[in-house]
């Protein structure tokens, strides 16, 4: 098999390496080769679209449309693109891989083919970096040092030089997450995007606040129907409507909520774990939990969906 990787960052060489133990062919494209694409993508069997997200997603877009344009299956770890511009990619979802840009190795999208119209809660924790910073202050180490570790595991951005900055970073992150997420389930025939969210940054002093209180506090993406959902949270970040689904992302402490699924996601979600449960009107829950971002849980999704896509059995 053959597969172009655009962007040969951390993500696209780690994959490049593992495509090349499995026998593949693989060939980069790199930032400056950009506009050989559509000479370079001819003979790929996959294109493997693996860049930063520099902008609103139109420059992964443009790979994803320019790869369909040849017939080419694409799998995606960039969130902007199915974020900003789902409307677009909708009519190639079937040819498009994109489980790794939410909850990565845990494969929590793959729960949203199991949503109907008896569905009335999706309860999520999007961002693992998140998780792992407030899960290890809850469980009372400084937050310095669980910033430095967070770093030394490389689950913060290297830009980032506080545990502020890298909570600011990881939120607009789960932003990008809970559009897709809600998109995906095909809640709503109008698209959300991460611009139609209200967003309320959290100061410096208020994140010292969260983490000083820590607890079991988590961050929760949550989508639900009207008034489904009052349990009390600590922190509310953003909230948007769409048809009759409410959409918010807020600090929550999980293990005093007065919330019974809330409470029981405190067992569910340790470390950098991403999870997703989906309740429905008879208070029926399906839960899938799993590590989510770093460059063997993303690149093995990676894989599986182009697998997948190819009609092939997955062998490494
Ligand atoms: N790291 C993870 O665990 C993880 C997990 C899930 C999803 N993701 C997503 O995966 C993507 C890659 O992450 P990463 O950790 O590999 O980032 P990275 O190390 O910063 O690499 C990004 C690469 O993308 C290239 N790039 C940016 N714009 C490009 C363009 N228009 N055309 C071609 N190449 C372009 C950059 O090249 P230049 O620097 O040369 O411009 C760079 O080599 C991101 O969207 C990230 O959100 C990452």
């Amino acid at each position: 098999m053959n597969a172009l990787i655009v962007g040969k960052g951390a993500i696209g060489s780690f994959l490049g390496d593992r495509l090349v133990e499995n026998g593949w062919q693989v060939s980069f494209l790199t930032s400056s080769e950009s506009a050989y694409f559509h000479k370079r993508v001819r003979g790929a069997d996959v294109v493997f679209v693996a860049i930063s997200t520099r902008d609103d997603g139109s420059a992964a877009r443009a790979y994803i449309e320019g790869a369909r344009e040849h017939n080419i299956p694409v799998v995606t770890c960039e969130k902007g693109s199915l974020a900003n511009h789902f409307d677009a990619l909708k009519p190639h979802l079937s040819q498009i891989g994109f489980t790794a840009t939410v909850g990565g190795g845990s494969k929590i999208l793959s729960l949203v083919t199991g949503i109907n119209e008896r569905t009335t809660r999706l309860l999520g924790i999007l961002n693992g970096t998140l998780n792992f910073l407030f899960w290890k202050v809850g469980n009372k180490h400084d937050p310095h040092e669980v910033f430095e570790e967070a770093q030394k595991k490389g689950l913060c951005e290297p830009g980032n030089h506080s545990l502020a900055e890298a909570v600011h970073g990881e939120l607009n992150d789960v932003k990008a997450k809970a559009a897709i997420l809600f998109n995906v389930a095909g809640l709503s025939a109008e698209p959300l995007r991460p611009t139609d969210f209200s967003y309320s940054i959290p100061s410096a002093w208020e994140i010292a606040r969260l983490l000083d209180r820590a607890g079991n506090i988590r961050f929760v993406v949550e989508i639900f129907r009207d008034t489904s959902s009052n349990h009390r949270f600590d922190f509310e970040v953003f909230q948007a409507k769409r048809e009759g689904w409410l959409i918010r992302g807020n600090f929550v402490r999980i293990d005093t909520s007065n919330d019974d699924v809330l409470r029981g996601m405190a067992y569910l979600t340790r470390e950098e774990k991403n999870t997703l449960i989906v309740e429905d009107s008879s208070g029926n829950l399906e839960a899938r939990t799993g590590v989510g971002a770093g460059l063997e849980p993303t690149t093995s999704v990676m894989i599986e969906d182009a697998y997948r896509l190819l009609g092939l059995q997955k062998h490494c």
